[in-house]
């Protein structure tokens, strides 16, 4: 149930999901954090027990291959993410009061506890399974590390159980010549044993459970979904060789990752503990008072809203009040991209922005719904400079000269429009209620509203004006003591959002920002020199960014590989995955294919295809129609008068959503798809030999 607006100092723990330490942090994570922190903060300002905790989530094969590649332990990669981690979230003002790791002695211990209780309650079945194996890396390959041709339309290149081009759904073991993606072997199949949490036996109490306030509603009807259509064990175990914690009494199997990700919540909170008076149980127990809220994208619901509710409940614990589920960010208008330069990292924006900018931007954007979230970077810096510049800079800058020279520094002992002053503060409960409801963006609307009619009002009153008559020096004072009081409730109110801003404002005005001291105003209180508390964003900031974005990519993966500064051409361009050169052909195989330069004149969305884009494509004297798997890395308007190539010469294809005639040439992995296209002054039709 949500929890009722009391004054009652309530008791609050808060999470944001927890990022794999095998990368750096990006603006697409930042959407969450700075959402996380923006309520934590603002549950704190109200005079809430409220503590924000996070971590590192270091586990999983992808780590474990990661510093295998770059030819360093788990442990020495993790300890190196957890401190560019550290530094981007600090980059970003997101204050937790704990970041740990999942691979700590706590988690460990929480795991087992977990995992023991749920065992001996009954809730863990065990038997074998037949998986696919690399048997020259001696490892079980999941679904993501397997390629081959898709069974039924029989196209190359498709990964895991699902095919892009016709949509066919199959187990990995069926593709027709798979192969390992990690040493290019082919898989074999081998049995294993397999431990799972027994979650259809939860079925009952996740009907009710989802159904209970926990959960948005959109959330709550997309789970209904699945519970309506049947719920399946989880497979929890994995085999060695595994970066994770071995099962009790398994030995050589370990917790899957996602098993002991969510526990890490628990492990952060339970370290904060026992280095603070915290006890772990008010949070934690089944009848635990306190509220638990997770913060996460909507990629991650399952593991957050069934199978997490679920193994707490039978591990005797206490259930989260809230999953508070948003969506992903697209930049200006589409998907984070390496390509397009867009692919922004913590760090390329730190070095050239301020990260209130982008915290504020967020703020403005955010609601409590689960849609996707643009930053569109025209719209930000336009919105940037002329709210938090124009409006609330804009009012202690008009303001601050007349009191500091014109009365030594000293505000007036009056308040000059008592009805503007009521107004203003009077706005305070339901800005309030906004950040409790996530609804950041009304909250953000109702401040700008509230700082147009501080600004009207000193447009109105022109003090500049007044100041040259000496006859009306208090006059002066009493409309800019207002300003800056005014000033004072508007930090007050967006003190969540810039904590840094806000910080120099306090120096400024003398006093710390509180929200319960806003209703009064500073009456006959000495304020200091006022100081510049932002710079307007100019367009060479952003653009250098996307610059400095490019560059800043490539160098950390170099950084990670180790390269001197003398790098090879393969140093520089990071390798894909071995992958076993096809069977040799001759020249006559070779020259049957006939590849063309093809120009795309139309491209469009295919319906109910969710991999597709249907291009239309001349090679000079001849137009097709292509249908071609790779809507997730572009955007139809972006590919027409495009140059690419073409199998010409194949035959026309019939395909779930309609016919193919020829194939576009692109390279591809889990990663993205890259278009091939010629050098420029190829012309359409023009073969290539
Ligand atoms: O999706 C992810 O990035 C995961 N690392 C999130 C884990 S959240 C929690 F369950 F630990
Ligand atoms: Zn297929």
């Amino acid at each position: 149930m949500m929890p009722k607006q009391t004054t009652k100092c309530r008791k609050i723990l808060v999470t944001s999901a927890l990022p794999y330490a095998n990368g750096p942090i990006h603006l697409g994570h930042l959407v969450e954090y700075i959402q996380t922190d923006i309520w934590t903060r603002f549950q704190k300002m109200r005079g809430h027990e409220c503590y924000y905790v996070c971590a590192d989530d270091a586990h999983g094969t992808a780590i474990m291959l990661k510093a295998e590649e770059l030819g360093v332990t788990a442990e020495e990669l993790i300890a190196q993410v957890h401190t560019e981690h550290e530094e981007d979230f600090q980059g970003f003002l997101v204050q937790f009061d704990n970041y740990y790791s999942t691979h700590t002695k706590e988690n460990r211990e929480l795991s087992a506890l977990i995992y023991n209780r749920l065992r001996d309650s009954g809730h863990i079945a065990v038997r074998e399974i037949i998986q696919a194996f690399d048997p020259e890396k001696n490892l079980f390959l999941s679904d993501r590390y397997i390629k081959g041709s898709c069974p039924k339309c029989k196209i190359e290149g498709q990964y895991g159980d699902n095919c892009e081009a016709c949509g066919a759904t199959y187990s990995p073991l069926d593709l027709i010549n798979p192969v390992s993606t990690i040493s290019g072997a082919t898989p074999i199949e081998k049995t294993s044993m397999h431990y799972f949490f027994k979650l259809p036996e939860f079925s009952e109490f996740l009907k009710k459970w989802t159904r209970d306030g926990h959960l948005q509603s959109e959330v709550a009807n997309k789970l209904n979904e699945w519970l309506v259509s049947g719920l399946h064990e989880w497979d929890i175990s994995r085999d060695a060789p595994y970066f994770g914690f071995e099962i009790p009494g398994a030995p050589g199997k370990y917790f899957y990752v996602w098993l002991d990700a969510p526990i890490g919540y628990m492990a952060s909170f339970k370290n904060l503990c026992d280095r603070s008076n915290l006890k772990f149980e008010d949070f934690w127990d089944k009848e635990s008072s306190a509220e638990l809220y997770h913060f996460i994208g909507k990629d991650i619901i399952n593991f957050h809203a069934l199978f997490w509710p679920a193994m707490l409940h039978g591990a005797n614990f206490r259930t989260p009040t809230k999953i508070c589920v948003h969506g992903f960010l697209t930049i200006n208008g589409k998907k984070m991209s390496k390509s397009r330069g867009t692919f922004i990292t913590a760090q390329s924006y730190l070095q050239n922005l301020n990260p209130e900018y982008l915290r504020y931007y967020f703020a403005s954007k955010f609601s409590a719904g689960v849609d996707d979230l643009d930053l569109n970077l025209d719209d930000f810096m336009q919105k940037v400079n002329s709210d938090l510049i124009g409006k609330i800079v804009n009012i202690a800058s008009r303001c601050s000269n007349f009191i500091t020279k014109g009365n030594d520094g000293v505000l007036s002992t009056t308040i000059e429009d008592e009805s503007l002053w009521l107004q203003i503060t009077g706005a305070a409960e339901s800005i309030a209620n906004h950040y409790e409801n996530r609804e950041f963006g009304k909250a953000m609307r109702a401040i700008m509203a509230q700082a147009d009619a501080a600004n009207e009002y000193i447009a109105f009153k022109e003090p500049w004006k007044l100041a040259k008559d000496p006859e009306q020096r208090q006059a002066v004072l009493d409309i800019c003591s207002l300003g800056i009081n005014m000033f004072r409730v508007l930090m007050v109110y967006l003190k969540p959002v810039l904590p840094a801003m806000s910080e120099v404002v306090e120096g400024f005005l003398n006093e710390k920002l509180s929200w319960s001291g806003l209703s009064q105003p500073l009456i006959n209180h000495k304020i200091n020199a006022f100081e510049p508390l932002m710079q307007r964003i100019e367009q060479s900031q952003i653009n250098s960014m996307l610059t400095a974005n490019n560059a800043l990519v490539t160098a950390h993966l170099d950084q990670h590989k180790k390269v001197s500064e003398h790098m090879t051409l393969e140093a520089k361009f990071e390798p894909a995955p071995i992958e076993k050169i096809a069977a040799e052909i001759n020249f006559d195989d070779f020259i049957k294919v006939d590849l063309r330069v093809a120009l795309i004149t139309k491209a469009g969305y295919v319906e109910g295809a969710d991999r597709l884009l249907r291009l239309t494509i001349s090679i000079g004297s001849e137009t097709r129609s292509i249908l071609s798997g790779i809507r997730s890395c572009y955007e139809p308007k972006d590919l027409e008068g495009r140059l690419t190539v073409i199998v010409a010469n194949l035959a026309p294809r019939k395909m779930r959503f309609g016919v193919s005639e020829g194939m576009v040439l692109a390279a591809g992995d889990n990663d993205g798809i890259y278009l091939l296209s010629p050098d420029s002054g190829a012309k359409p039709g023009q073969r290539i030999t």
